[in-house]
């Protein structure tokens, strides 16, 4: 195979663009996509102070690395979770591309921080996946907001895009559909939240980690098994294999056709949001959801025993979601 653009050996092939690279060409191939998505979703305009969230994995990284190369003095957030040696691992790996490359990373320990790890989390009502979702844009929403950044960038790929809004058509959550964005503005008490490797595949951000020469965490996360967004990537793998470009179909035409159309309910959404009677940050209801799970987390055992046994009831009330709160 030859480089679509320069003729030398090709390393990766791109299916869904009918194409095949060699390793620069290929790395400059990211930079372009990263470079348009974030101009044609105005993600960042010059002068603003942007925050990578940082996993340690290969999207994140890579997203941080694309950003630095590309003249944006991002800095990244990395929280540590608590879930045992994966957070060891994930953390090392944050911190040794940050010296690499002379960024700044802010750490954040969840539990010195607000009292409980993810794996404390999971012994609450919410799935440890829920959980961690939730605790995650509370608090890289607040560490942007306080320490002044205008724009919090996410490591999201064309893949989780498509998991993400194939789970909610599924389930025809019109809120959730509504916010799905590759840029959601910022509003009364959130930092604008971009994602600027929606047009790179998952393995695209692989590849690149691996020319780059980016050392990037490899296992999932041990918490992850069973989450739902990972068997709807595993069925859209499935699609894929058999018809090259299906996701990236789906995604640009629910942009194009179906999100202008939800325009109205995502600015209802917006408006119908106030704030946390505790904590002051964004929610629809008295209680915020995040303080509410730090409730529920750093209970003593004894009543979590209680509170399970109310998990039962709401996943007969609602059984798609488990009676997972869906709002802020
Ligand atoms: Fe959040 Fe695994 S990283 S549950
Ligand atoms: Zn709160």
């Amino acid at each position: 195979m030859k480089c679509r653009r320069c003729e030398e050996q090709a390393v990766v092939e791109v299916r869904h663009a009918h194409a095949a690279y060699c390793p620069t060409c290929f790395v400059e191939r990211c930079r372009e996509q990263v470079s348009r998505a974030i101009g044609e979703h105005r993600m960042i305009r010059s002068g603003e102070k942007v925050l990578v969230a940082v996993s340690g994995g290969k999207d994140s990284l890579a997203v941080w690395d694309l950003l630095l190369d590309l003249g944006y003095p991002a800095d990244g957030v990395y929280l540590g979770l608590g879930i045992g040696g994966y957070s060891d691992r994930s953390g090392d790996c944050a911190r040794a591309f940050a010296e690499r490359r002379g960024a700044t990373l802010i750490e954040i320990d969840l539990a010195s921080e607000v009292g409980f790890t993810i794996p404390q989390a999971a012994n609450t009502r919410r799935m440890p996946c829920s959980a961690c979702g939730l605790a995650k844009r509370h608090l890289l929403n607040k560490t942007a907001l306080d320490h002044g950044y205008d724009v919090l960038v996410t490591g999201h790929n064309l893949d989780d895009e498509v998991a993400v809004l194939f789970g909610n058509t599924l389930q025809w959550n019109m809120p959730y559909l509504a916010r799905q964005r590759p840029a959601l503005p910022e509003s009364s008490g959130f930092a604008r939240r971009v994602k600027p490797l929606v047009r790179l595949t998952e393995r695209e951000t692989a590849a690149y980690c691996v020319i780059r020469r980016i050392d990037y965490i490899v296992e999932e996360c041990p918490m992850a098994s069973g989450n739902r967004h990972l068997l709807y990537k595993e069925l859209l793998n499935t699609l894929e294999e058999r018809d090259p470009g299906a996701k990236a179909t789906f995604l640009n035409g629910f942009a194009d056709r179906v999100a202008p159309l939800l325009d109205d309910l995502a600015a209802q959404e917006r408006d119908s949001v106030g704030t946390c009677s505790r904590c002051g940050s964004p929610t629809t209801a008295e209680v915020c959801a995040f303080c509410r799970l730090r409730d529920q987390a750093t209970r003593p055992p004894r009543r979590r025993k209680k509170r399970r046994r109310d998990r039962s009831v709401h996943a007969e009330e609602s059984p798609v979601t488990g009676g997972e709160s869906r709002r802020p």
